[in-house]
């Protein structure tokens, strides 16, 4: 039985791997899960300076699910570079940097400062406020899109892919956008915006008034926008959004991803991925699929 996957010219020997921003750096799940079982670890986001993120409370649960207003919290380039790196570099899995910036600059920055480190995939989040354009995010627009992907294509020595934001009108129109400018993959989806209300204090739960929605609350929506990129793109689709079960799993494979990550499911319980692997390779026994690849996209 095979559970491997090709994202590009990149062989991940499972297609399970963390969402970003719930991993920390992979260094502090380390005793928890077995990295060299992992596809790919994937990084929290990493800006060009230190972010401090946003103030406190920042995280609320909601009916299956959970909002969160972090803020991109991170110590910034150098230090990923210098105090994370080493460590993920002794490890088998693939590694995938996520980056965040306040603007184009600040994404090419950190891009060319990955240039020469061995880091295997560069992963873009465009949810990011753009604060040259008054704040909107830099993924609410297709021909933003293709710009920031095409200037982040020109300057990146790793294959770059495209994580797509939920919050917006028609997410084909997105996945073509990111296609068009070069990039080698797309990952979807982030956070859905939301807020919660505490009604005896009056006032919002979440410092920041509104956060990103994760958690399987999301998974039929995340679900049919990686169907709707599939049918827009030849480029491999990294799916996620509330993934909880082998079986969701294989739902988001049918739909056209290549390779599924998983999230906020990881906070509830940190063995899943043991979990989901074992489902799915139940799952290939069963309706005996020697290859994962002949059931990815089958729908
Ligand atoms: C606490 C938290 C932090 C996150 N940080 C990032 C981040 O740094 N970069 C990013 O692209 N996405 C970030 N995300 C979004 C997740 O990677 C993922 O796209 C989303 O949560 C949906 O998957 P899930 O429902 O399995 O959590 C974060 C999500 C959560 C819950």
């Amino acid at each position: 039985m095979n559970c491997g996957v090709k994202l590009g010219n990149i062989s991940l020997k499972s297609p399970l791997l963390p969402a970003s921003g719930t991993f920390a750096s992979g260094k502090e799940y380390s005793e928890f899960v077995d990295l060299n079982s992992l596809g790919a670890v994937v990084t929290k986001g990493v800006s060009a300076q230190p972010w401090s993120g946003n103030p406190m409370p920042r995280i609320a649960e909601t009916a299956s699910g959970m909002l969160n207003a972090i803020g991109l919290q991170n110590a910034g380039v150098e230090h990923f570079i210098q105090e994370d790196l080493p460590f993920l570099k002794q490890m088998k899995a693939k590694i995938i940097v996520n980056i965040c910036g306040k603007t184009i600059e600040d994404y090419l920055q950190v891009v060319e400062r990955l240039s020469s480190e061995s880091v295997d995939f560069l992963e873009i989040n465009i949810s990011c406020p753009n604060i040259k354009e008054g704040g909107i995010a830099f993924g609410q627009n297709a021909q933003n899109i293709f710009e920031i992907t095409s200037l982040i294509k020109k300057k990146a020595k790793q294959p770059i892919m495209i994580k797509l934001s939920p919050n917006v009108t028609d997410i084909k129109e997105m996945a073509k956008a990111a296609q068009e400018g070069g990039a080698d993959a797309i990952s979807l989806i982030n956070t859905l915006t939301g807020t919660k209300i505490d009604i005896h204090q009056r006032k919002f739960v979440l410092a920041n008034q509104t956060g990103g929605l994760s958690g399987p609350a999301i998974k039929p929506i995340a679900l049919n926008m990686v169907y709707q990129a599939a049918q827009a793109v030849s480029i491999p689709l990294i799916g996620m959004g509330g993934i909880q079960s082998g079986e969701d799993a294989i739902e988001f494979l049918m739909a056209g991803a290549t390779a599924v990550a998983v999230g906020t499911s990881l906070f509830r319980y940190p063995g899943i991925f043991q979990e989901i692997l074992l489902a799915i390779q139940d799952y290939m026994r069963r309706y005996k699929v020697k290859n994962i690849k002949d059931i990815i996209g089958i729908l």
